[in-house]
């Protein structure tokens, strides 16, 4: 009697740890094949509807703009949540996938856009290979940033400066020809 309970007992115990490791890689792999956050040309518009931050522009894809916020805001630094939409000119915009879509860009997506009053139009998309109009690979200057701020370069983060001076970078952020469109 009491050998068969303790049989049972071992049975069960032993279906517990089947079924907790079993959940275990459920909740693994859900989070490794997370999917990418669908992008098309529609999703960027005018930059100066987006929510300003010392000079440059955020949004969240996923509602979470607060977290947004709260990253592009940290004293320290810290590292963006997924869904981040950041921007400093109307053509060049960095989107934060979920963890685990591109190490070697902490997640970003880089996008080079081109844009006019009729909306904007992807030219270029990816991860650490992409270029902007003047030759330049995103990540080959958004990485020189210190780890803490997340690849965003601003000014003292450790990236070579834009040879831009703020009137002229806000000249351009104003220029966007896609906030003076007509509504749709
Ligand atoms: C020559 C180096 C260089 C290249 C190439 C470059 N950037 Fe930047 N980028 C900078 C610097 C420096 C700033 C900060 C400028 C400032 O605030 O004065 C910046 C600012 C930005 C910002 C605003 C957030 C931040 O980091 O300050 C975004 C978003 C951005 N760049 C996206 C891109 C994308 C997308 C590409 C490629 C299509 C790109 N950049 C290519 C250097 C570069």
């Amino acid at each position: 009697m009491k050998r068969s309970f303790t049989k049972r007992t071992r049975i069960v115990l032993g279906l517990t740890a089947v079924a907790l490791s079993a959940g275990l890689g459920i909740n693994q792999l859900m989070a490794q094949s997370s999917q990418p956050i669908a992008i098309e040309a529609s999703t960027f518009d005018c930059l100066t509807d987006m929510t300003p931050v010392r000079g440059f522009f955020v949004d969240n894809l996923l509602g979470d703009l607060d977290a947004t916020l709260a990253a592009a805001n940290a004293p320290e630094g810290a590292p963006y949540p997924t869904g981040s939409v950041v921007q400093l000119v109307p053509t060049e915009v960095m989107v934060k996938q979920p963890e685990g879509t591109s190490p070697a860009t902490n997640d970003w997506e880089f996008f080079e856009l081109n844009v006019s009053p009729q909306g904007s139009e992807i030219a270029v998309r990816g991860f650490t290979d992409v270029v902007n109009r003047f030759g330049g690979n995103c990540l080959g200057c958004h990485i020189k940033a210190e780890p803490q701020w997340d690849m965003i370069c601003e000014t003292g983060h450790g990236c070579d400066p834009l040879p831009l001076s703020r009137e002229m970078i806000t000249g351009i952020q104003q220029a966007d020809p896609r906030c003076s469109a007509p509504e749709a």
